[in-house]
């Protein structure tokens, strides 16, 4: 029996906690994935990768809108700065045999050769290395659609961590992870959540039940369709779980946050806007369902938010310093916008009935402007 004190070996370092609350703060739920991310990051951080090997490779399963991709560009918006630094392959785009040269050039002589730039190369890898951080993410979305040749590419590129490009060249990926995603089994999968008799909303059924289901639907679809010495080669298999609906309504709040950071960026309108409940409601009908999760959203929110909020700032109806609250009436259909005004602000504090000035951002015609007491209950939701 060892009289020595017992180390913590679950105890993260202060970076390593610090990337895990960030990524918590942008994406919802899917905590094995999270865990996932943030081992990998502890190992490479303390110098325990694999030489000769990837970083690491993970593959990502579940249905469609769950965060699998996000949750990479999270990751690489809170380490490197920027959500868009992720080298992404499109494997839906690599269906032919032929179209691998768009990855990896082709060899020199062939017709094309100088003006086919390959996508993964050294240089790509490197752009996004900072003084701190010598690593590099690799995502190959869908990639139950890649041609055979890509499949080959990748089995080396995961064996060995190098890539060799149409004129020779080695690209070097043992400081890189490889991303892979797929909703393979997302048929089956919308199949148990739909039951066969509607949807199961959350309260009729324990979730955790469909959630295994789930999870064994994905994997065993994953190992009927990719090959044992792809499975193999892989360090972990996540399977991300359907988003329910509050938290749904959590990624619509997450994206909304983002937003409102865009709109007080802008150079005029550093102002405030406030969605009340129905208006959450309604974005969320519009951007998301259980069957495509939250896919929709951004465009959803685009839509009906961005673009109207454009036109308010273009049209000077809104300035900086105000507060704009959107809200979603019946009668009138899209998004409705108004803004506490001087006056609504003083009838407030004197608890007086007030009017909103209700704001033409769509074109819709104008409404009954809520009370001020119902404006001030429900944006607070
Ligand atoms: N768990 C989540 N946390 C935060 N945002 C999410 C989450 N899931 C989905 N989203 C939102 O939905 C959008 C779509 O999600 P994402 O692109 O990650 O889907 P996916 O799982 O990769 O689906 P597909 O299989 O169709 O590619 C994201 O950009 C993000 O705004
Ligand atoms: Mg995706």
């Amino acid at each position: 029996m060892c009289t020595q004190p017992i180390l913590d070996s679950t105890l993260r370092s202060s970076d390593a906690a610090e990337f895990e609350e960030a990524l918590r703060a942008k994406i919802v739920s899917q905590e094995e994935a999270v865990q996932a991310m943030v081992d990998l990051y502890q190992v490479f951080s303390a110098g325990l990768n694999s030489p000769g090997r990837p970083v690491g490779s993970l593959l990502f399963l579940g249905p469609t809108g769950s965060g699998k991709t996000r949750i990479v560009e999270a990751a690489a918006e809170i380490l490197f700065g920027d959500p868009r630094a992720v080298i992404k392959v499109d494997c839906g785009e690599f269906q032919h045999s032929h179209e691998i040269s768009k990855l990896i050039g082709s060899p020199p002589g062939y017709l094309g050769h100088r003006e086919t730039h390959p996508l993964i190369t050294q240089e790509a890898l490197s752009a996004n290395h900072t003084d701190k951080l010598k690593l590099s993410f690799l995502l190959f979305d869908e990639i139950e659609k890649a041609s055979d040749a890509l499949w080959q590419l990748l089995l080396g590129m995961l064996d060995k961590a190098t890539l060799t490009l149409g004129d020779n060249r080695r690209v070097d990926l043992s400081q890189t992870v490889i991303f892979m995603t797929s909703n393979l089994g997302g048929g089956e999968i919308t199949e148990l959540m739909h039951g066969g008799m509607g949807f199961i909303q959350p309260q009729d059924k324990p979730i955790s039940g469909l959630d295994q289901k789930v999870e064994r639907t994905a994997a065993e679809a994953a190992r009927r369709k990719f090959s044992p010495e792809f499975m193999n080669r892989l360090d972990k298999v996540v399977v991300f779980r359907p988003l329910r609906q509050e938290q749904l309504a959590e990624v619509l709040a997450i994206e909304l946050a983002a937003v409102q950071k865009r709109v007080l960026e802008t150079a005029n309108g550093r102002f405030v806007f406030r969605v009340t409940h129905a208006g959450r409601e309604f974005l969320l009908q519009e951007g998301t369902d259980r069957r495509y999760g939250a896919r929709h959203l951004k465009r959803a929110i685009e839509r009906h938010l961005v673009c109207p909020l454009a036109n308010l700032l273009a049209t000077n109806q809104v300035n900086t310093g105000d507060t704009l609250y959107v809200d979603w009436d019946a009668r009138v259909g899209p998004l409705v916008f108004w803004k506490e005004s001087d006056a609504v602000s003083k009838a407030v504090q004197r608890q007086q009935p007030v009017q909103f000035q209700v704001m033409k951002a769509v074109g819709g015609r104008p409404v009954e402007a809520p009370s001020a007491a119902k404006a001030r209950g429900a944006a607070n939701k």
